[in-house]
C-alpha cells in the first residue's frame, strides 16, 4: 500500500479530515478533503464533524483550527512549519504598541499566532481585509502584521488612518515589478492576477487583486485564456487542474519553503500517532476565538 492509500485508510479508521492550503505540494492537495484559502479553511475547520483535523499548512492556520474547535485534536504534521510573517509580530510587543494608540481598532491578518489574535478586535484574511476594515466604526486602525496588505486596504478607505506593522511575507514581498514586466513581455495576452501580500508597485500592475481562492474564482469565470499568477508558485497546480483549457504562468522564484515542509510520509505519521498536536492555553483560545468568529461572520469580499 502506498502512502496515499494508507492515508485514506487511516482517515476512515480515525474519523479524521485533511485540510490543505492552496500552496501545499500537489500530492498533499490530492489526498486532502478540502483545499482552499485561509478564509475557507477557517470556515471548514469551524464546521467539521471529524474528531481529528490534520492541517496541511502552517502554524497559524492549525492554531486557528484549534481555537475554533477546542474539543478536537488538531495536528500540524511538521512542527517547524512556522510562517515567517506570523513570527514578525509577537503578543508582548503588540500589547505595548496598542498603548500608543488607545483609539485604534486592532485588526489582525489571520497570519498571526493565537496569542497575537487574543490581543485584537477582529481578524481578516486577504479575502475580506477591505470589508473588515470598512465594517469598523473606528477612524484609526492598527493593522498587523502585513504592511503590504495594510497599505492595500488603505487605498479603499482614504478616510481611515491605518497604522501598519512592519511585517511582510518574504515569498510575496520578493516578487519584483521587473519579473512581472518580463512575464508580460513573454505572454502579452495574459491577465495579471496578484495576491495583496505583494508590494504596492506589483499590485499596481494587476488586472485583479485577490486571495488565492479569489484568484481561482476569477480565472474560472474570466473569458481570458492565459494568466500570470503573482503569488506562491504552487497555485498553478490547482488552477491548471480545474481549468484545463486555460494556461497559467507562475513566478518561478515565488516559493514558500514553509509550505513545502509537509510531505505524504509526515501526514501518514501524524495520522498514526496524532502528533505533533496543536496545544494552546484555554485563556488564549477564549480570547482569540472572538476576533476569528467575527471575521467569519463578516464574510468574504473576494
Ligand atoms: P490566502 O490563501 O488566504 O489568500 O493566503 C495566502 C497566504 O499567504 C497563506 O499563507
Ligand atoms: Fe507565510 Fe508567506 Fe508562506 Fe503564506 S506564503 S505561509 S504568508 S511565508
Amino acid at each position: 500500500m502506498d502512502a496515499a492509500e494508507r492515508i485514506q485508510q487511516l482517515k476512515k479508521e480515525k474519523n479524521a479530515v485533511i485540510l490543505a492550503h492552496n500552496y501545499q505540494p500537489a500530492e498533499i492537495q490530492n489526498v486532502a478533503d478540502y483545499v482552499g484559502d485561509s478564509f475557507g479553511l477557517s470556515v471548514q475547520a469551524s464546521k467539521t464533524e471529524a474528531d481529528i483535523i490534520i492541517f496541511c499548512g502552517v502554524d497559524f492556520m492549525a492554531e486557528s483550527a484549534k481555537v475554533l474547535n477546542p474539543g478536537k485534536t488538531v495536528v500540524l504534521p511538521e512542527v517547524e512549519a512556522r510562517c515567517p510573517m506570523s513570527a514578525m509580530c509577537d503578543s508582548e510587543m503588540l500589547h505595548l504598541v496598542k498603548e500608543k494608540y488607545p483609539e485604534a481598532a486592532v485588526v489582525a491578518y489571520v497570519n498571526t499566532s493565537a496569542a497575537v489574535k487574543a490581543e485584537t478586535d477582529v481578524c481578516c484574511t486577504s479575502s475580506n481585509a477591505v470589508k473588515v476594515v470598512g465594517a469598523l466604526p473606528n477612524q484609526q486602525i492598527l493593522f498587523v502584521p502585513d504592511c503590504n496588505l495594510g497599505r492595500y486596504v488603505q487605498r479603499f478607505h482614504p478616510d481611515k488612518d491605518i497604522i501598519v506593522w512592519p511585517g511582510y511575507c518574504p515569498t510575496h514581498d520578493s516578487i519584483t515589478a521587473d519579473e512581472i514586466n518580463q512575464a508580460k513581455a513573454e505572454h502579452p495576452k495574459a491577465k495579471v492576477l496578484v495576491h495583496p501580500e505583494c508590494r504596492p508597485e506589483v499590485i499596481d500592475m494587476a488586472d485583479k487583486v485577490a486571495s488565492t481562492e479569489g484568484i481561482l474564482r476569477f480565472a474560472h469565470e474570466s473569458d481570458a485564456k492565459e494568466f500570470i499568477i503573482v503569488t506562491e508558485a504552487e497555485m498553478v497546480y490547482r488552477l491548471s487542474k480545474e481549468n484545463p483549457d486555460k494556461r497559467f504562468y507562475s513566478i518561478a522564484t515565488a516559493v514558500c519553503p514553509t509550505m513545502k515542509m509537509i510531505s505524504l510520509d509526515k501526514v501518514v505519521r501524524s495520522l498514526e500517532t496524532l502528533e505533533p498536536k496543536v496545544e494552546l492555553s484555554p485563556e488564549i483560545m477564549e480570547k482569540a476565538r472572538k476576533p476569528l468568529e467575527r471575521m467569519i461572520e463578516i464574510g468574504r469580499d473576494n
